[in-house]
């Protein structure tokens, strides 16, 4: 396993392009094996969680493989299984994505039920009641899910549960609507750019979406779709979580190919803690602050704060003059990073869906352990700006969402090594009267 050693108190400065959106990049893949015809994706980002999918694709019997830098063929000509099974399903929740393809392209599909993990009960109760509404018969068996259709009808499908709605859910619906009989309307839809960039990509194929990015999708079954050439959005959370780790060093960058529309939210938020954002219609620059303000902020559905930047946005505010106050409405536990950010000195509680921030003046430098993808960046955030230098054990789950992220921010200043996980690489703090000594008995 690796890790990360980071010399924290450098300022990040410089430029960068954005990688393609993960979030993005992993329903379409799902959604081409539903799709006749190799499928031409760019701007593919090399990350763990694409060869999960790509290697659960290539289970089914869809021919993936990787072109020049950044593009990915996919090729569903040999699909020959309807089954996603426990253990690729189990490392990436995100492999739901395939049961509507599925039950699309084959008219059936055996997906295990995704397990829980660090951010929170993860169900798909609303992916599933949107496959029954359209005709399918749904089942759980044995920690399966079994979904079976002959024809499926279109239908009024309605996707809000007790958190808001859902991206994956909608997306799962989105595919299944394109092969059935009739009209769809997805009421309560989720609105993120991924999952617009979806639906673009299936009308590219010859599907018949309107109103995506709105809460109400009509979706007119056309029966078949015929492969295209599609370029992923830029990932907007990257992007985020880059210009945080600018503004937490005081920093200046400049992010290029990226939509600034996808983030006008955090770049409010942004400036609010006291950073100086210029955008034009592809890049944005910050500033960072020599003092961080404060703030208060939700996280919610698109177009509020994405509930994907809530722990880097935390981090920001722990050096903050002045204490804030974050909601997480989306994933209620979504806390797992505030434990290890108090192990740098950071001054947080939390209550409930809530986490009370008391600024503190510095960081300081300690041993960390990551425990999934967003808390992860948080980490290496915090790590950044703390004193001295941080240990970040269980790297993997940064390398899920974040493509070699150690270099990108040693290209901007940032001082972060990627080694090989074992006590030997590990500089044990040396004994100062500050640190307690353990006695000899
Ligand atoms: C997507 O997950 C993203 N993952 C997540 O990003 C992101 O945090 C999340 O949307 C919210 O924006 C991908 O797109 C691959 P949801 P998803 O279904 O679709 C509840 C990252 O870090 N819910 O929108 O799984 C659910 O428990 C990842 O990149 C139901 O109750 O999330 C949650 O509270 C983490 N029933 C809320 O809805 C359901 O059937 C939103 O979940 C489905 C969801």
């Amino acid at each position: 396993m690796d890790m990360f050693v980071v010399q924290g108190g450098h300022a990040l400065s410089g430029s960068l392009s954005v990688s393609g959106a993960k979030n993005a990049c992993l329903p379409i893949m799902a959604a081409a094996l539903a799709v006749d015809g190799c499928t031409t994706l760019h701007r593919v980002p090399q990350l763990a969680d694409v060869r999960t999918l790509s290697s659960l694709l290539t289970k089914l019997g869809v021919n993936v493989r990787r072109e020049a830098a950044g593009s990915l063929l996919i090729d569903p000509t040999g699909i020959r299984s309807s089954i996603a099974d426990y253990d690729l399903v189990r490392t990436m929740r995100a492999s739901v994505c395939v049961l509507g393809p599925l039950v699309a392209r084959l008219g059936r599909a055996c997906v295990s039920l995704p397990g829980g993990c660090n951010i929170g009960h993860r169900p798909i109760d609303l992916h599933l009641k949107g496959l029954a509404a359209l005709g399918a018969s749904v089942r759980i068996e044995r920690g399966y899910v079994l979904a079976e259709a002959n024809r499926l009808k279109g239908a009024t499908v309605h996707l809000a549960g007790p958190q808001g709605t859902t991206v994956t859910g909608t997306c799962n619906i989105l595919v299944a609507a394109c092969f059935a009989e009739g009209t769809t309307r997805i009421e309560a839809a989720a609105c993120e750019p991924e999952v617009v960039d979806l639906a673009d990509y299936l009308n590219r194929c010859g599907a018949r979406i309107s109103g995506h990015g709105t809460p109400e999708i009509t979706i007119e079954g056309v029966g078949q779709l015929q492969a295209a050439e599609h370029t992923v959005i830029p990932d907007r959370i990257e992007a985020a979580t880059l210009l945080i780790a600018a503004a937490a060093t005081g920093g200046t960058l400049q992010l290029n190919e990226v939509e600034p529309r996808h983030l006008l939210t955090v770049l409010h938020i942004l400036q609010e803690s006291g950073s100086r954002i210029e955008v034009s219609d592809r890049s944005i620059s910050i500033t960072g602050p020599q003092e961080i303000q404060p703030v208060d902020f939700v996280a919610q559905p698109y177009p509020g704060i994405p509930t994907d930047v809530q722990a880097q946005l935390t981090a920001l505010l722990s050096r903050a003059r002045g204490t804030s106050i974050i909601r997480d409405l989306v994933f209620p536990d979504r806390f797992m990073h505030i434990p290890e950010l108090c192990r740098l000195g950071a001054d947080i509680r939390r209550e409930g869906n809530s986490a009370i921030i008391r600024g503190v003046p510095r960081l300081s430098g300690a041993p960390l352990m990551a425990s999934d993808l967003r808390a992860s960046a948080a980490l290496v955030i915090a790590a950044l700006a703390a004193e001295q230098e941080s240990s970040i054990r269980r790297i993997y789950h940064l390398d899920r969402g974040y493509e070699q992220l150690e270099l990108k921010l040693t290209a901007l200043g940032g001082h972060v090594q990627r080694l090989v996980d074992s006590p030997a690489s590990l500089p044990l703090p040396q004994p100062a009267e500050s640190l307690p000594v353990r006695k000899s008995a």
